[in-house]
Order: structure tokens, then C-alpha cells, then sequence
């Protein structure tokens, strides 16, 4: 055993809950126990019974009954953007469609005219409150996209502020080239896709890897095969934006190619999932888009849990179809709108994000050996963070052990 006064305990838990995909519903809850880090990762977990004297800890922290869950995996953000889209939430809820602002050239066009226009230095300050906002939420892990540039040097720009996030805020972060987002005004869609597939290679080092928004006209499952086939020999990791509004074919192409996710799918077939299931992918569900855009139509959500396929949770969070920061929101919303226990909501957005990013053996779960990342909550049993929907019940967030302040103001911008 390792020296005693290297490692911190954490005492008086009431409720600790560990995501175990061995389990089902992949949620271990242990009682009365102690969570023992070492070096900022999970050494053990032990009965507070078995916790020995303060002196033979560096330090003891007294969670005073309360209940600790794994820290949140956001694996689907665009939270580097400039500007806002208020207007826009206003003319939607005067009847236009999410997809008609887009036609008009507004929606994510328009937030891709700010961040082109925004210094690096911009889009670093305002994302970095984002985050900031985000893990005092709960989240100790994200995925980033590019995608608002939609040219060489913005999507590049955006993507040098995620590594520069990375490694100043000492998250896990990963990043996602979205070049293939939209097409931007007033170029031909075949074209642009051509660029895009072109200037892969300069995007690696920079993004793990490449996503693509396969959509009634956007872009086709027949760009998306074209673009990953080019993606996947270069060694990125695939994920794609697929069957949000209508049928297209992505999730299909996307999971024969061995895509790690697939993300939206209220549109999704059983063929889909069965595509899903057969390749390992993972199923990305981001209800907080459903919600802010008053949509009707849900995934499958319980035939990909029968089939067996790996269900995420993601806020989405962007200026247009999801501005919010919070996955406890999200967990909330996955159980009440899809029906998913608690524990089934849980694991989604913990262990799930973190398959959903290949990491699982990392963080996600408060097992042994993964980072120590995790929450304790103001309240000792976990679930009244869904029955008390709407309520911040995160007391403190710990990254590798240590813990977070969080900012005083929220993040607006
Ligand atoms: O995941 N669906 C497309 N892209 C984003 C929305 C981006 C935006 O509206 O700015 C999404 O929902
Ligand atoms: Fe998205």
C-alpha cells in the first residue's frame, strides 16, 4: 500500500455512486464509505468503518453524509462561439422552424460571422467563463467542436482555443474538427465539402476528431461516407451529427465506418441501431435541444437500450439550439422526457460520455484507477437532483482531487 500521507480521504459519505458498465443499470451505489485518491486518482474505496486515524492522511475531508457521483462527461459541446442568437429563440417561438432561420442564412451561419470576426483571445476569455460556469455545474470532462469558422483559418483558430483551454483549465478536453457544420454562404456544397476533406491533414495534432452535420440540406449521408472514409485513414476519430430533423442515412454510413458516436437520432430507424449496436458505437442523446427548440419527436431511446447499444448524455451546448451549461439539466430531462431512472440517466452521462469519447478506462466512473473526478452534492441521496428538477445540487467539484472554486457570476456570453 502506498504511503498513507500521500493520499487524501474523503470520509462520511453517505451515498457514493460509481458507474460500472458491468452492472446494470451500470450504476454501483455504495454506503457509508470513504474514497481514498492518490496522486489525483481513485485509489479505493473503502467502509468508513475501515477509515483509520486523521493523522495517517495528508488530508481528511468530511463529506458530512452527503452523496458523491463521478463527474459529469459533456461529449457534445460547441461552446467556443462568439455572440448570442436571443433574436432568433424570439422568432422561433413566433413559428419559424430551426431549419428555416438557417435557410435564410441566420442560425449557425450567423454565429459563424462573429467568431470569424472575434480575436482568439476573444473566443479564449468567453469560452473559458463557459467552462468555468460548466464545471462548478458538475462537468469535469468535454468535447469541443470547431465548426463556426468554416473556413481554414477560423476552424483552425477555434481549435488552437481548445488546446489553450485544455491545458490552462487542466480538464480533459476533447476536440472535434466540424468544418463540415454548414455550408457557408453562397458556396457550392460539393466544393466546400472537397475543401474541407482536403485540409484534413492540417487538422491533425490539432483535433481528435471530425464530425459532420448530415441534414436535409446540409450535408448528404453520401458526404459523410466521403469525408469519414478520408478521416478514418488519417487516424481521427469519427462522430457525426445524424437524423436530427428528418431521415438521412448518416447514422447508418456513420456506424458501418466505426464511428466512436452518433449524436441526435430522434430520427433513427432499427436499422440504425442495429447498425449501432453491431459496430460499438455510441448513442449521444442531448434532450436540452429537444426542449429549447419545443420539439416533439424523442429517439428510440428504449429500443437502443434493449438492443444494447451505449446511451450519452451531452448539453450541446451552442448560441442557437441549446445555450445551457448545465448536465444536470440534461440528466433531469433524459429521465423525465425518455423515461430512464435516475441510475439509467446517471450512468448515460458519466460513463456513456465517457465511451462516447473513447475514455471510459480514464474517468466516468469513480472506479480505481481513473481520475478523481467527481461531485459531492448538497444532499445525501443523489436522486433528488431529478426529483428537485431545476435546482444546482452540486456543493463541490473535485478535478484529480483538488477542488474547484468556481466563478461568482454566471457566464452570459
Ligand atoms: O448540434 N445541429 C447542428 N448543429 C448544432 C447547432 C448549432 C447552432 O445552432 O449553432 C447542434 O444542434
Ligand atoms: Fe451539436
Amino acid at each position: 500500500m502506498a504511503d498513507k500521507k500521500d493520499i487524501l480521504c474523503f470520509r462520511n459519505i453517505g451515498q457514493l455512486v460509481q458507474a460500472d458498465a458491468s452492472t446494470q443499470p451500470g450504476i454501483r451505489l455504495r454506503k457509508n464509505c470513504a474514497l481514498l485518491v492518490k496522486d489525483g486518482r481513485i485509489l479505493k474505496i473503502l467502509k468508513e468503518s475501515d477509515v483509520q486515524s486523521t493523522r495517517s492522511y495528508a488530508r481528511v475531508v468530511d463529506c458530512q453524509g452527503r452523496a458523491v457521483v463521478p463527474g459529469f462527461v459533456d461529449c457534445h459541446t460547441h461552446l467556443i462561439h462568439a455572440g448570442e442568437r436571443k433574436d432568433e429563440m424570439v422568432e422561433r417561438m413566433s413559428g419559424a422552424s430551426y431549419m428555416e432561420v438557417l435557410e435564410n442564412g441566420g442560425g449557425i451561419l450567423s454565429t459563424v460571422q462573429a467568431t470569424r470576426r472575434a480575436t482568439e483571445n476573444e473566443l479564449y476569455d468567453t469560452a473559458r467563463k463557459r467552462m468555468k460556469r460548466m464545471i462548478a455545474l458538475g462537468t469535469t470532462a468535454f468535447e469541443i467542436k470547431s465548426g463556426y469558422g468554416l473556413n481554414l483559418q477560423s476552424e483552425m483558430k477555434i481549435l488552437t482555443v481548445g488546446k489553450k483551454l485544455r491545458a490552462s483549465l487542466k480538464v480533459p478536453v476533447t476536440l472535434t474538427y466540424l468544418g463540415a457544420h454548414a455550408v457557408p454562404q453562397g458556396d457550392d456544397r460539393e466544393e466546400y465539402l472537397e475543401e474541407v476533406i482536403e485540409n484534413l491533414p492540417r487538422f491533425l495534432g490539432l483535433a481528435d476528431g471530425v464530425d459532420i452535420f448530415c441534414e436535409r440540406d446540409v450535408f448528404t449521408a453520401a458526404d459523410l461516407r466521403r469525408l469519414f472514409l478520408q478521416a478514418k485513414l488519417l487516424g481521427f476519430d469519427l462522430r457525426a451529427h445524424v437524423e436530427e430533423f428528418s431521415h438521412q442515412g448518416g447514422c447508418l454510413e456513420a456506424a458501418r465506418l466505426g464511428a466512436l458516436s452518433c449524436d441526435h437520432l430522434e430520427y433513427a430507424l432499427p436499422m440504425d441501431i442495429k447498425a449501432m449496436r453491431a459496430a460499438g458505437t455510441t448513442a449521444v442523446l442531448m434532450p436540452g435541444v429537444t426542449l429549447f427548440l419545443g420539439g416533439e419527436k424523442h429517439p428510440l431511446v428504449h429500443s437502443m437500450l434493449d438492443a444494447g447499444v451505449t446511451l450519452a448524455l451531452a448539453t450541446d451546448c451552442n448560441p442557437g439550439s441549446s445555450p445551457t451549461y448545465n448536465m444536470q439539466t440534461v440528466l433531469t430531462l433524459a429521465a423525465s422526457m425518455y423515461r430512464l431512472t435516475p441510475e439509467q440517466a446517471l450512468a448515460a452521462g458519466t460513463y456513456g460520455s465517457a465511451k462516447a469519447l473513447g475514455e471510459e478506462k480514464e474517468y466516468g466512473g469513480l472506479l480505481p484507477k481513473q481520475r478523481a473526478d467527481f461531485n459531492v452534492l448538497k444532499t445525501s441521496d443523489y436522486r433528488d437532483m431529478f426529483y428537485y428538477f431545476g435546482e444546482n445540487f452540486v456543493d463541490a467539484t473535485y478535478l484529480a482531487g483538488k477542488k474547484f472554486k468556481p466563478p461568482r457570476d454566471p457566464a452570459t456570453t
